[in-house]
């Protein structure tokens, strides 16, 4: 057996003319689908890594939770099981309480004003907040503001008394429902849809290219525009491992991942509108705008949450983030 295996890789040798190492496998996995900007982020980030290290690397991208859902890809991160991962910006609870900032609500006017923010000095500083932790922050992605859904109209506040809302496994998110009265329930995204369609939970909170591709449209009736708050992710490697790479080998990914980033925003500023638009024509579920009153009101109820995290958090990064909002 081995002098079989022996003499066919001298055969494979001579036919190709040097024993080529195997490609460094990189395994980049995610929750969502691949047309959303995430999941084309993360193929153009294969695409371009391949393309500047040929046969030196191989990236492997598995969307949908396929390796690793919301529950483990933090852990498998650290422990190397996985070397990139792109968890949304209200997963990171167990690791620095300081991105909590980006869940307070209406907190962002825009996702403009979270792009300034996150450009700017303390959003930088915040991508290194957990290496200590294994964690290397790579750079920031959007998806977008989020819209609140229901089987019924959440107009007021009130509206949302007694429901159950599925959250990301974010405490901000937990104050932000209860402050108007509703029961929030923390939930994989993998088990969205079926906890919507089932009853597990009544609504919702989710950007549009979420909302339409995992088809949360169909199982919802009424969907707001509310834009009261941001989905937005950090793409994070195991630092150990990043550091560890070779120097030339760590610049090129550091460049892929730069122009990946760049794709996948762009794709997150152009198409949120052609998103809501989808939902709409599928005709499924009805989309409200919403009034500046009714606004109003829920960024009254829901504002004190601020002051619950503010300690947490730290008044510099919650000050920064504020003055974002002003060009
Ligand atoms: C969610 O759990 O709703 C989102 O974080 C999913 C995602 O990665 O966009």
């Amino acid at each position: 057996m081995f002098v079989r295996a022996l003499a066919l890789s001298v055969a494979l040798v001579a036919a190709h003319g040097v024993a080529s190492a195997a490609p460094l496998v990189i395994k980049y996995s995610h929750v969502v689908a691949d047309q959303t900007p995430k999941g084309q982020a993360a193929l153009k980030f294969k695409e371009l890594a391949e393309k500047a290290l040929p046969g030196k690397v191989e990236v492997q991208v598995f969307p949908n939770s396929q390796l690793f859902g919301d529950g483990k890809e933090m852990e498998a991160l650290v422990l190397g099981d996985v070397q990139i991962i792109a968890p949304s910006l209200a997963k990171f609870g167990k690791y620095t309480k300081k991105l909590q900032v980006f869940d307070l609500p209406f907190l962002f006017d825009d996702i403009e004003a979270v792009d300034r923010f996150q450009d700017g000095p303390k959003g930088q500083e915040l991508l290194n907040s957990m290496t200590k932790k294994g964690i290397k922050g790579l750079g920031y992605l959007h998806n977008g503001m989020k819209q609140l859904s229901a089987n019924k109209p959440l107009r007021t506040p009130g509206d949302a008394k007694g429901l159950k809302f599925r959250i990301q496994s974010s405490d901000v998110l937990e104050e932000q429902f209860k402050a108007v009265g509703g029961n929030p329930q923390k939930l994989a995204f993998a088990e969205v849809y079926q906890a919507l369609q089932t009853g597990v939970v009544d609504g919702t909170e989710n950007p549009w290219s979420n909302i339409y591709t995992k088809k949360f449209h169909e199982v919802q009736k009424y969907i707001m525009d509310s834009n009261h708050g941001v989905l937005d992710y950090m793409v994070i490697a195991n630092s150990g491992w990043w550091d560890k790479l070779p120097a030339d080998v760590r610049t090129a990914l550091d460049k892929a991942m730069v122009e990946s980033i760049k794709y996948g925003n762009k794709i997150a500023f152009d198409e949120a509108a052609s998103y809501r638009k989808k939902v709409i024509d599928d005709k499924k579920a009805e989309v409200l705008p919403m009034t500046k009153d009714e606004v109003a009101q829920w960024r009254k109820a829901m504002k004190p949450v601020w002051a619950k995290f503010e300690g947490e958090i730290g008044k510099d990064i919650l000050t920064a983030a504020e003055a974002a909002n002003k060009n």
